[in-house]
């Protein structure tokens, strides 16, 4: 069977252009250590017991170390707790690892400008860690369709360098 040069080179093009896919994904799993948010624990939870949790009863920033806190975040209809009341309050340069769920519905977290996105499911527990670089102030959006007023669910987050954080509004443990 004859194939035009042509069409051998566009097959060709196409092979790698798929070997170019399946090399990215695998590179993002494996050198840049890439997860799935809230894979690496799925720890799941009562949506209906949720507020009454031990962690989720009293949402805020808890400290870990000197170099690591954590957040717990509500997602609910129609704001973040803590992050639109209240904007959240993080230091720069340090470990911060969020731990959200939803008593309702579905609602997303996405923070410009941070790489920071998740959809907030009710019944998991989604966790995922950064690093803020730099002093800065960041929005909160919700990016799923949660109900009447979805568009005025928004929130904010403010980074401080290490040495201005107040470690008076931390949470206890
Ligand atoms: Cu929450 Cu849209």
């Amino acid at each position: 069977m004859h194939v035009h040069r042509f069409e051998k080179l566009w097959i060709g093009l196409s092979l790698l252009l798929i070997a170019g896919f399946i090399g990215i994904v695998l590179f993002g799993f494996t050198v840049m250590d890439l997860k799935v948010p809230g894979i690496e624990e799925g720890r799941q939870v009562d949506p209906t017991t949720v507020l009454s949790d031990e962690e989720f009863s009293r949402p805020g920033v808890r400290k870990i170390s000197d170099d690591h806190y954590e957040v717990y975040m509500i997602a609910q209809q129609f704001i973040f707790r803590p992050g639109s009341t209240q904007p959240l309050t993080l230091p720069a340069n340090t470990r911060i690892t969020f731990h959200m769920t939803a008593p309702d519905v579905m609602h997303g977290f996405e923070v410009p400008g941070s790489g920071l996105n998740a959809t907030i499911i009710p019944g998991q527990i989604a966790t995922f860690s950064t690093r803020f670089p730099e002093a800065k102030s960041y929005g909160i959006i919700c990016h799923q369709y949660c109900g009447a007023a979805h568009h005025n669910m928004q929130g904010k987050i403010n980074v401080v360098p290490p040495s201005e954080f107040d470690e008076s509004n931390l949470i206890s443990q």
